[in-house]
């Protein structure tokens, strides 16, 4: 085993499949923890995913992933654009780091097209919907096994 990467999920993203389809589409969280799964296990790699409403549960987990990760993507969905706990976090995790957002920020309301996150990670996918965490999967393989 390569390792263990760590999916992190911000708030109201358990709700997807029933929150604003046109927006983030029909797929369930739980769908996109099965296809990062299938993603990693040829790769390697094990899957810690998971889901929190609150900033300071999020913080605590890249705090877990410090000791337990090679890897880290993160949708930290609305703070991404109000959090400063989140970024500080990211700080200190020194594995590779991916941001992820389903939509399209860029192309949505201005106050999302900020995010305090993006200067501490390797790279950000935003509008690929669902593949985004896949690819950024590889791409943390890639980081990681070089
Ligand atoms: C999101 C984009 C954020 O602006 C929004 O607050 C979310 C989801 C995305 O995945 O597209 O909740 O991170």
């Amino acid at each position: 085993m390569a390792g263990t990467i760590f999916i992190l999920n911000g708030p109201n993203l358990n709700l997807l499949g029933q929150r604003e389809v046109d927006v983030y589409g029909a797929t369930t969280l739980g769908e996109i923890e099965e296809a990062c799964r299938t993603a990693a296990a040829p790769l390697g790699y094990a899957i810690e995913f998971r889901q929190s409403n609150q900033e300071g549960e999020l913080v605590t987990w890249i705090q877990e992933a410090r000791e337990q990760a090679v890897g880290l993507v993160i949708n930290a969905a609305a703070y991404t654009h109000t959090s400063y706990a989140i970024p500080d976090a990211l700080a200190t995790f020194d594995g590779a780091k991916i941001e992820v957002h389903l939509s399209n920020i860029f192309k949505r309301e201005v106050f999302r097209h900020h995010s305090t996150l993006s200067n501490q990670v390797d790279g950000v996918i935003c509008g690929l919907g669902p593949k985004g965490y896949v690819l950024a999967i590889e791409a943390i393989a890639e980081i990681a096994g070089s």
